[in-house]
């Protein structure tokens, strides 16, 4: 297995910069998950470690090797794609069965590892089909087997299970995971699950426009997101950022909106005063603001927009003033929408960010 390293790598579509310098390194063994918004280049970036893309600038190496130059058939390198080009003309076990014949594997070492990957997968009895009579989840299934069979140093996944139903995904993240560890194999995986990412990675590479905002466990990139785009775009839902301006007074530090102001903790308070400007941006997750139907001090009032009912958790959707905030409460909650709250930000789980710089002030 291998290391993967980036470095300052760009790549340039013409005049558009869809990968603009992004650096990092993926351990021997680890499983890193690629995400980010549709277009901020994340299979633009499996393609240039499989070699389907030249670099415009900077470096890729494997085990410490540099691979720019390096043919993509000469990378060991087992790439998932979006849409899973099979080949049509071959049957699920050719499909499966094909790199390994590339490669002159024994007959019989190869119909055992088409068998393995085959019954991992539940496809065993498909083997003598064509892609064309495969449904979309399990033409999925195949790609990904064809992938696992070849035993590659580092495997690139680009969604592989965004067409599978919500039971077989569940299903087949865990058979990703156990296979992960079975093989200590090294993944780069992109997807747009929020619940995959969180569940399967050892790391989590946060993309937008190009640019690598954060790279960090997926529980770092949850509690301390590095700034406010990787804040709104993590956890599902994501984390309420609520405008706020600054103001000292009588000793006290205060964050204030249009027609509501609250004390701030002094935690807080000396996050607010390490801004660069007055300007802030206060951060709650769902689950840490709570909502009162009378009026409360310290709270910020609003006006109950939706209430939306999950099961296990109804989701209010309030706004204050201009903004939206998604509150998750008990299901036995009587708010019904139209209705005037006020909300109180559990102030230890509150986050500060700079309004001018997007990034959050660390807590001291
Ligand atoms: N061959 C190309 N020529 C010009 N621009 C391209 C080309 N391929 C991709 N792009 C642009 O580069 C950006 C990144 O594309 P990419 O396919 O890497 O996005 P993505 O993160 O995989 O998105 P999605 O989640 O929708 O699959 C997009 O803005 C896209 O329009
Ligand atoms: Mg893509």
């Amino acid at each position: 297995m291998a290391q993967v390293e980036f470095k300052n790598v760009v790549k340039d579509y013409g005049a558009f910069q869809a990968v603009k310098g992004v650096t990092f390194t993926v351990e021997d063994g680890e499983f890193v998950a690629l995400v980010g918004p549709s277009g901020c280049g994340k299979t633009t970036t499996l393609n240039l470690i499989a070699g389907l893309l030249d670099l415009s600038d900077g470096e890729i190496s494997i085990s410490g090797r540099r691979i720019n130059d390096l043919d993509p058939k000469d990378r060991d390198i087992a790439m998932v794609f979006q849409n899973y080009a099979l080949y049509p003309n071959k049957t699920v076990g050719e499909n499966l069965g094909f790199p390994l014949r590339m490669r002159k594997v024994p007959k019989a070492e190869l119909n055992d590892k088409v068998n393995q990957a085959a019954s991992l997968l539940d496809i065993s009895h498909l083997l003598d089909r064509y892609p064309r009579e495969l449904s979309g989840g399990q033409q999925q299934r195949v790609a990904l087997g064809r992938a696992l069979v070849r035993d590659p140093q580092v495997f690139l996944m680009d969604e592989p299970l965004s067409n599978l139903d919500a039971k077989l995904r569940v299903q087949m993240r865990a058979e990703l995971t156990r296979f992960h560890k079975e093989l200590n194999a090294t993944v780069i995986y992109v997807t747009h699950d929020q619940l995959e990412a969180m569940t399967m990675a050892d790391k989590m590479a946060v993309m937008n426009g190009g640019v690598l905002h954060q790279y960090d466990t997926p529980e770092r990139v949850f509690e301390e997101p590095a700034n406010l785009f990787v804040a709104g775009f993590v956890g599902s839902p994501a984390m309420n950022l609520l405008p706020a301006s600054r103001i000292e007074r009588d000793g006290q530090t205060f964050a204030t909106g249009d027609r509501w102001e609250i004390a701030l903790s002094e935690r807080n308070a000396s996050c607010a005063r390490r801004s660069t400007s007055d300007q802030i941006v206060l951060g709650a997750r769902h689950s840490s603001i709570t909502i009162h139907e009378a009026r409360t001090p310290n709270c910020i009032p609003a006006r109950v927009y939706t209430v939306e009912p999950t099961g296990d958790l109804t989701y209010v959707h309030i706004e204050v003033g201009e903004t939206r905030l998604v509150i998750s409460t008990d299901p036995q909650s009587q708010i019904t929408a139209g209705q005037d709250v006020w909300i109180d930000l559990e102030q230890e789980r509150m986050h500060v960010f700079d309004a001018k710089s997007e990034l959050r002030i660390r807590p001291e």
